[in-house]
């Protein structure tokens, strides 16, 4: 990938969206159009007098574009860099995007009590490695059904025991009669950096990851 071509930022499309443009606006990072309701995947910028690039994507592909390169960083859940493991550095976390990974159920099911050791579910998820190490660990045999999105549905239709899936108000499992059963881990969005663009771009990069630091604490402070 050419060097000539400018800092490329890729940003998760959806609900983290939203929580991401004030802290861009408050780094110093503008898109030329408003990134929320544009078709367009691809997006010129300026940061500071450079130009930029933004990737307008889904969040779980962020890790793969700035692990191949093709966005020098991005912005990404912690829940997909636990699951995908891309080889990326992980300079600052954003504090935005905060939900929990959680295992949840029916919630008769899981007032029944937890799976014991040696006993086999069916465990609805989009995060099959971390679901799948996760009941290793518990000794259960979790038969993992990969799923999309919607997962509070599987065990409403008898397709699964179990789900793991992020809970940020708790609406979505209410609504369905889920309750959570375990918190797997705390989860909020992450700014990475292709290592390799790191390498060549130091000096933009570095002053990105300050702006966003300083946006971050601000951010904070005003909360
Ligand atoms: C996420 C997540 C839950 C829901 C949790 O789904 O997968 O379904 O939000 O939020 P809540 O606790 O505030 O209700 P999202 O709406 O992003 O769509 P998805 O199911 O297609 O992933």
């Amino acid at each position: 990938m050419s060097d000539s071509r400018p800092l490329t930022i890729a940003l998760s499309k959806g609900r983290i969206l939203e929580q991401t443009l004030p802290l861009l606006q408050a780094a110093g990072l503008h898109p030329a159009e408003d990134v929320q309701t544009t078709r367009k995947l691809m997006v010129d910028g300026d940061c500071h007098g450079e130009k930029v690039r933004f990737l307008i994507i889904r969040a779980a592909d962020v890790c793969t574009y700035v692990e191949q390169g093709a966005a020098d960083m991005g912005i990404a859940g912690r829940d997909s860099l636990l699951e995908y493991r891309p080889h990326v550095y992980e300079p600052l976390d954003l504090k935005i995007g905060r939900c929990r990974l959680c295992v949840c159920g029916p919630k008769a099911l899981v007032e029944a009590g937890t799976p014991e050791r040696g006993s086999r579910i069916r465990v609805a998820t989009k995060y099959d490695k971390l679901a799948s190490e996760y009941f290793l660990a518990q000794g259960i045999q979790a038969e993992i059904i990969h799923l999309y999105g919607s997962m509070e549905l599987a065990p409403l239709v008898g397709m699964a025991e179990r789900i793991v899936d992020l809970v940020e108000t708790g609406g979505t499992l209410k609504a369905n009669g889920l309750i959570e059963e375990t918190t797997m881990c705390n989860i909020s969005s992450r700014l990475i950096v292709n290592p390799a663009s790191f390498a060549t771009r130091k000096h933009s990069i570095q002053s990105i990851i300050e702006s966003l630091r300083q946006a971050v604490e601000l951010s904070e402070q005003t909360k």
